[in-house]
């Protein structure tokens, strides 16, 4: 099956520092990448990512999620992603589980990053337990979103090595530059139409 987003519009969702949503409008403004940015949302008021988006005159908007139910909350977030018109959602950096009021809405058509190989270390203190584990190599992790976290059809990955002083502020380091590359890539593979899903894996027409 052909993945085709309805059109180029992004709806940037984040709840922290935003770093990878403004790689993403940085590479936008300098035509690196065919879109256009519909909204900023971020369930946490004074996300730094926010303030960014405002400063750059882009639409933002917070939806409160503490003590939200899961559904209700995405059901707002629906509406307000359609009043918008956006045809990806890019959760980047948007620390929270989405149900299938979001996932149903936008079949094929949610973007994730993750700082790690999937299917290793989904969850929370990613580099602390790559580095635990002892891995050689982390790395990032563009994939669709599904109803399970950190799962669903990788479009992209990049390998970072581990070294042997890494803490996991270093090793986190290493990962954001890959991440702020590879999530433009994949954002602009997936807008292409160019991604066809065969089972779990994303097919690339050339
Ligand atoms: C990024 O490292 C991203 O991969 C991670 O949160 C960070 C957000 O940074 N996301 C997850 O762990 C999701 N499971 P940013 O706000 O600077 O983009």
């Amino acid at each position: 099956m052909r993945i085709q987003p309805k059109n180029r519009r992004l709806g940037i969702l984040l709840s922290g520092r935003g770093s990878n949503f403004e790689a993403i409008a940085d590479n936008i403004s300098a035509g690196r990448l065919n879109a256009a940015i519909a909204v900023v949302v971020s369930n946490i008021e004074n996300a730094p990512g926010l303030e960014s988006a405002r400063r750059r005159g882009l639409e933002t908007l917070f939806l409160p999620s503490r003590k939200r139910v899961r559904e209700e909350f995405d059901t707002e977030l629906v509406a307000a992603l359609n009043a918008r018109d956006a045809g990806l959602v890019v959760l980047a950096g948007f620390m929270r589980i989405v149900s299938s009021v979001l996932t149903d809405a936008f079949p094929y058509a949610i973007l994730n990053i993750h700082p790690a190989l999937l299917p290793a270390f989904p969850g929370l203190d990613v580099q602390a337990r790559a580095l635990e584990h002892g891995v050689k190599f982390s790395g990032a992790t563009v994939h669709f979103v599904t109803g399970t976290l950190d799962d669903g059809p990788i479009v992209r990955q990049a390998v970072v090595p581990v070294l042997d002083d890494d803490t996991p502020d270093s090793l986190g380091a290493r990962i954001l530059i890959e991440e702020h590359r590879i999530y433009s890539e994949a954002i602009e593979l997936v807008l292409s139409g160019r991604c066809e899903i065969d089972g779990r894996r994303i097919v690339i027409n050339h």
